[in-house]
């Protein structure tokens, strides 16, 4: 699980330069100096507009054909001539992706001939583009995700030092989106909204939505969207962490908070402010009060491991008392000089001033002995009694898929198991494998013939949880079938195996415990 967080960098001013000798009618300024400022359109304008992106073919099944790829200008991908080649055309789809995708520039006069009156209207109202000279430039990016025509800043603005930038759907926002619980929500809560693009989603389970942020460009931003993409059920509000929620609980609370972990904490879209993972902290240690007795939330993060501590220890503290189970997935470790450079790459353009920035870092990280970075997601479930805590490194993040499902059979499973608390009760589960294990052989040649080596029982949705067995353990849980007890399959094995009952049942529980757990079994 790896949740770094820009896909995309920023058009290069090189690049862009050597395409001005193009012999088409394009003017390639790209718009370092524009601002996301969007005024709120009514019903009707955004439906026009929306409308009027899809019938120009800016929709997100054929932009990636259009393209080649459909990746953002980026410095790294040396994919700025492609996508310049790709979009040289006079169409109308290409003024829109020149704008919106590339960030650049487009004359009135050439704009005025392909794109309708009253659309062109609406662009300038919105706050989509605004004019300068005989030139419109763009003021804000416009991307698809899951079905939802999103708008934000341009990627450029990261490298202009726009401190205040309201993010783009990218790796982190999907990577969250993906793991959402999507039960029927009465009430969700999206802490630190940006673009709204979390709130856009869980608009599909939610009656309703309170989409949060500080920095106000990102509340107009949302607002914009949600109205954009037709959406009706979300509230947005300006405000610090939980404050403009303050007396309202909550089904679901989604958070993608600022986390990195840095010397500075400028950077209000991406950046930790408070001491190292302080902010995190806070939000878990205040999550309880904002749930209802059974929701969720569910939040990115990043902690820093002290020297002298485990890694987990630090992560345990916050969620000590919280009133909640929690399941903490740990993702990517890193070491501080990997972290910096990493972080400074993404977040700073000019490389000249390198050595002293890199060297901020460090003196950071090394006075507060800083061993190493982690980051992860952590998931919690107010509920009342005796609460659990499971934290732990995670198998890499399966590709494609909803991974909600497994979230709360988890949840499911981790609270069951707590009330199993003896042989006893155990035994009298009707436990099965879960319809999602397989179980997997490896063979080697031996004196011509293929001899068993392993046997790994594999979860094939969900994280990749893989456990080796051996073969009379598999032939025992296959006839766990969920319709006699634990106690009987182990009955029925042990006079299979002409062995005493008590001689194999400690080890016969232990396991299904343990593959309960996991999710290999389930109770029927
Ligand atoms: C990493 S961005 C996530 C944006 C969006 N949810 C997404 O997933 O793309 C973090 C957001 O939190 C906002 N933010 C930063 N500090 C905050 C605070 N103290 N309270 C509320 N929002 C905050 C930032 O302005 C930014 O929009």
């Amino acid at each position: 699980m790896q949740t770094t967080r820009h896909a995309s960098r920023a058009t290069d001013r090189r690049h862009t330069r050597s395409a001005e000798s193009s012999s088409f009618p394009w003017s390639l300024i790209p718009c370092y100096r524009c601002l996301l400022m969007l005024n709120l359109l009514s019903t009707d304008e955004s439906r026009r507009l929306r409308a009027y992106f899809e019938e120009s073919g800016y929709a997100e099944p054929t932009l990636k054909k259009h393209l080649g790829a459909a990746e953002l200008p980026s410095r790294h991908l040396r994919n700025q001539a492609r996508l310049l080649d790709r979009t040289s055309a006079p169409t109308t789809l290409n003024v829109l992706l020149r704008w919106f995708w590339l960030g650049l520039s487009q004359s009135r006069n050439l704009a005025e001939d392909l794109v309708p009156g009253d659309v062109l209207s609406l662009m300038l109202q919105a706050g989509l583009l605004k004019a300068e000279g005989d030139q419109l430039l763009p003021r804000a990016m416009l991307l698809h995700f899951d079905g939802f025509l999103i708008a934000s800043d341009h990627a450029s603005a990261i490298d202009r030092k726009q401190v205040e930038m309201v993010l783009w759907p990218n790796p982190t926002s999907k990577f969250l989106a993906r793991f959402a619980v999507r039960r029927h929500s009465r009430a969700t809560l999206d802490l630190g909204t940006g673009s709204g693009i979390l709130s856009l989603v869980a608009s599909r389970w939610s009656d309703s939505i309170v989409a949060t942020d500080l920095n106000q460009r990102a509340v107009d931003c949302a607002r914009f969207n949600a109205r954009l993409n037709g959406v009706e059920n979300i509230e947005v509000s300006a405000g610090d962490c939980f404050e403009p929620a303050k007396g309202r609980q909550f089904d679901l609370i989604l958070s993608n908070p600022p986390f990195f972990i840095t010397p500075q904490g400028d950077y209000l879209f991406c950046e930790n402010p408070m001491e190292l993972d302080g902010l995190c902290r806070r939000l878990v240690k205040e999550a309880h009060d904002y749930l209802n007795e059974g929701g969720y939330m569910q939040m990115l993060c990043e902690w820093a491991q002290i020297k002298g501590q485990p890694w987990e220890e630090r992560v345990a503290e916050w969620l000590e008392n919280t009133g909640c189970d929690a399941w903490v997935m740990k993702g990517l470790t890193q070491d501080p000089e990997e972290y910096a450079q990493q972080r400074i790459k993404e977040t700073t353009e000019d490389a000249s001033g390198d050595a002293a920035v890199y060297s901020g870092y460090m003196n950071y990280y090394r006075h507060r002995g800083v061993e190493a970075i982690h980051d992860g997601i952590i998931v919690m479930r107010r509920r009342a009694g005796n609460n659990w805590v499971r934290i732990e490194e995670v198998p890499h993040t399966p590709k494609g898929g909803e991974l909600g499902p497994m979230i709360e059979a988890t949840f499911a499973a981790h609270t069951l198991m707590q009330q199993i608390d003896s042989d006893v009760k155990l035994r009298a589960l009707k436990p099965r494998m879960a319809p999602n294990v397989r179980l997997e052989q490896v063979c080697v040649q031996h004196q011509g013939e293929w001899r068993a080596e392993s046997l790994t029982l594999q979860l094939v949705s969900g994280f990749p949880f893989h456990m080796n067995v051996q073969p009379l353990v598999a032939e025992f849980l296959v006839t766990c079938d969920g319709e006699r007890t634990a106690g009987e399959a182990i009955e029925a094995f042990a006079g299979k195996a002409n062995a005493p009952v008590d001689a194999v049942q400690t080890e016969c529980l232990a396991i299904i415990r343990k593959l309960l757990e996991r999710g290999f079994m389930v109770p029927a």
